[in-house]
Order: C-alpha cells, then structure tokens, then sequence
C-alpha cells in the first residue's frame, strides 16, 4: 500500500469542479484517508514547492496558490503515487492526455486542478507538510473484496 499527498488547487474549489475530481479517484478504489479545506500561506508554499523557488514563473505560481481555498487529502491504495499521478496528467492541461483529469478540466499550465506527489521520498515529505498523524485515517474499505483479488495488495 502507499500514500500520496494530493490537492485539489483554488482553481477547483472556483470552478466547482471537487466533487467530480474527488469522485473519479474514489471510482478508481482509492481511498481517501485524510481530507481538509484550508488556505495556503507564502509559507507553506514555499516549503512545499522548494524546488520551483528559483524558477521564474515561482510567484505567479505562489500567488495563483495562495489566491484562494484549497483541498489536501492523503489517497491510499497499491501503488497509489504512480496511479494518481497518471490519473491527473501531464502538467500542461493543453498537452495532458485527454482522459487525465488536467487533460479533461485544463487547458492552462499554470491552472491545473490538482497537485499529486511525484514519488515516494515527496509523498513522505508532503504528507507531513499538510497533515498532523492524528488527522490521518487509514481504514479497510468493505468493497475491498470487490475492488481487487484476494491475492493482489
Ligand atoms: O505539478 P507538476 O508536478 O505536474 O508540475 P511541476 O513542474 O512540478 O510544477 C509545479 C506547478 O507549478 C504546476 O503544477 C503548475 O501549477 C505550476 N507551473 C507554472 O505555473 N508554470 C510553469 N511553467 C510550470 C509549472
Ligand atoms: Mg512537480
């Protein structure tokens, strides 16, 4: 099993577009083991996307984050980073494949729904930047014995 921290980004929440972002990943079997709305201060912004700080479009970025309320939740399931990240897509929603969900909802490189980690070390590091462990609940789906074999994760 593994985690994988998501958010779905102001432009989401404004284009009232959760509910049916939220719903293609419960589809998928997915389960949502943490959930919030907040706001993303400059800080928290900056910790989470260090890696973009010196690049020249990183204040447009933070502003555009920053510009209204968010939704973070931790999704579990086998292989959940890659799964997650394939579902949302190629961050340019004009170049996202047509079924992800920047490539349905998108047509901005900026304004592209939703965050989801890009790999195990930056699962870990953004779970533990959005979510306190007491606000995290794992729990056995009753579907699972419809979502998957007994044999598989
Ligand atoms: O989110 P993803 O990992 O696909 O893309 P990234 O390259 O890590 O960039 C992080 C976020 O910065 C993107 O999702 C876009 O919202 C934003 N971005 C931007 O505003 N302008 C760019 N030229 C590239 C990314
Ligand atoms: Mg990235």
């Amino acid at each position: 099993m593994e985690r994988t921290l998501v958010f779905l980004k102001p432009d989401s929440i404004q284009r009232r577009l959760a509910g049916r972002i939220i719903a293609q990943f419960e589809d998928k079997g997915l389960n949502i083991i943490a959930m919030k709305l907040m706001r993303v201060s400059p800080d928290l912004a900056r910790r989470h996307y260090a890696e973009h700080i010196k690049k020249d479009w990183y204040q447009e970025l933070e502003t555009f984050i920053t510009g209204g309320p968010i939704v973070a939740m931790i999704l579990e399931g086998p292989e959940a980073i890659r799964v997650v990240r394939e579902m949302v897509g190629a961050t340019n929603g004009l170049t996202a494949v047509p079924g992800s969900i920047r490539g349905q909802f998108s047509s901005s490189r900026q304004m592209n729904l939703v965050h989801a980690s890009d790999g195990p070390d930056s699962a870990l590091r953004e779970i533990g930047i959005f979510f306190d462990t007491e606000e995290i609940h794992s729990y056995e789906p009753t579907i699972r014995p419809w979502l998957r074999a007994p044999t598989e994760e």
